[in-house]
């Protein structure tokens, strides 16, 4: 595959006219990694479509491009979401990009360093608001019927359209598609994204099955899987602290069409999975993302994923994202030492073990 953007990679796929602009930051491509040892230990062909590859380090991106080439298309000047951090993150960069106005709405002190370190150094307006991702989404909601801004959230359709084409990159990669699908589930929108994917590609041929698609709650914002919004979700997880999920019915329906489910992982399931996923395969996902994984082993533990099936966990976001809950979520620190050789060396002679 050719690094050249989503837009002109799959541009047979999207709503690309001769007047959409050619967006891009060259996002998509990103790599589908075999994780050995975490095969092994689970019993399963495991991969992860890596999307912290992505220019602002998220699945974001391939949506955000779309939908912001569509909104400058149709002379918009000035876009707005609210985020937990990497829709803002990803509508920053394109909207700067694009020479457009970026208003994000994000939780005041809900929100991982690395992604508000982007809004603001990207230069979107950059709106902390004392409330949670469903709070700010109903505001902005309203704000784009009432003001001349586009809304640049998941519930705008070219969002879902870019973000579709993560899974026709999964079945390129593995030359058709996975037994099983594993992704995070928070506001629903790349539940969702990733179904319709899958079934254009079966529809046009490209591949002859689809897979059980498995997304995964957090457990504190599990409202799909508990039947009912959640008012003041919370979990470690802070990209899918939502207890609201705007696309809920579509992604209920990705499950049950696809006879897979929508299940919660607890937060010590996270942190785990984000450990074992950096020290035994050398990838850095952040938190959310790990929910997938999470979601695997659970599902195998509770026998509802098969022996040896091939399974791809989708690794929505960098680990870089997020450095407060990496430092918290490991026990041995750095060591600090006297500016000695000996002190040192001594050091490297016997090693701390976590
Ligand atoms: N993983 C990460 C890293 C995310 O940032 C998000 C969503 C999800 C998973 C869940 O995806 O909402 O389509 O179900 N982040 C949004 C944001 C809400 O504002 O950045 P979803």
């Amino acid at each position: 595959m050719n690094r050249m953007g989503i837009l002109k990679q799959y541009r047979e796929y999207l709503p690309v006219t001769r007047d959409t602009p050619a967006l891009t930051l060259y996002e998509g491509n990103t790599p589908l990694v075999h994780l050995e040892r975490l095969s092994e230990a689970w019993g399963v062909e495991l991969f992860a479509k890596v999307e912290g590859f992505n220019p602002t380090g998220s699945f974001k991106d391939r949506g955000m491009v779309v939908a912001v080439a569509k909104a400058a298309e149709a002379g918009s000047r000035a876009v707005i979401c609210a985020s937990t951090g990497n829709t803002s993150a990803s509508a920053a960069a394109y909207a700067a990009r694009m020479g457009m106005r970026a208003v994000v709405v994000v939780p005041d002190g809900h929100i991982a360093l690395g992604k508000l370190s982007q809004a603001v150094v990207y230069g979107a307006e950059v709106l902390a608001i004392q409330g949670n991702f469903d709070e700010g989404l109903k505001i902005v909601r309203r704000i784009a019927d009432e003001q001349d801004v586009t809304l640049v959230n998941s519930v705008n359709p070219y969002r879902i359209e870019g973000q579709k084409t993560g899974a026709f990159e999964v079945c390129e990669q593995l030359g058709a598609a996975p037994d099983v699908l594993a992704i995070p589930v928070g506001n629903a929108g790349n539940i969702t994204a990733y179904w319709k994917g899958f079934q254009e590609y079966r529809d046009r041929g490209r591949i002859d099955s689809l897979p059980l698609m498995r997304g995964f709650e957090a457990e504190g914002a599990a409202a799909i899987v508990r039947g009912e919004p959640i008012a003041q979700p919370e979990t470690v997880a802070t990209a899918i602290r939502i207890g609201n999920p705007a696309s809920w019915e579509s992604a209920v329906r990705a499950a049950d069409e696809s006879g897979g489910a929508i299940d919660s992982v607890t937060d010590a399931e996270i942190l785990e999975a984000y450990r074992e996923l950096t020290r035994l395969e050398g990838l850095f996902a952040e938190p959310a993302s790990a929910a997938s994984l999470a979601g695997v082993k659970k599902a195998r533990r509770e026998g509802k994923i098969s022996t040896g099936a091939k399974v791809v966990a989708v690794l929505t976001g960098n680990g870089l994202k997020d450095p407060s809950t990496a430092m918290e979520a490991v026990p041995v620190k750095p060591l600090r030492l006297p500016n000695d050789f000996d002190a040192v060396a001594q050091a490297i002679r016997e090693p701390r073990r976590a």
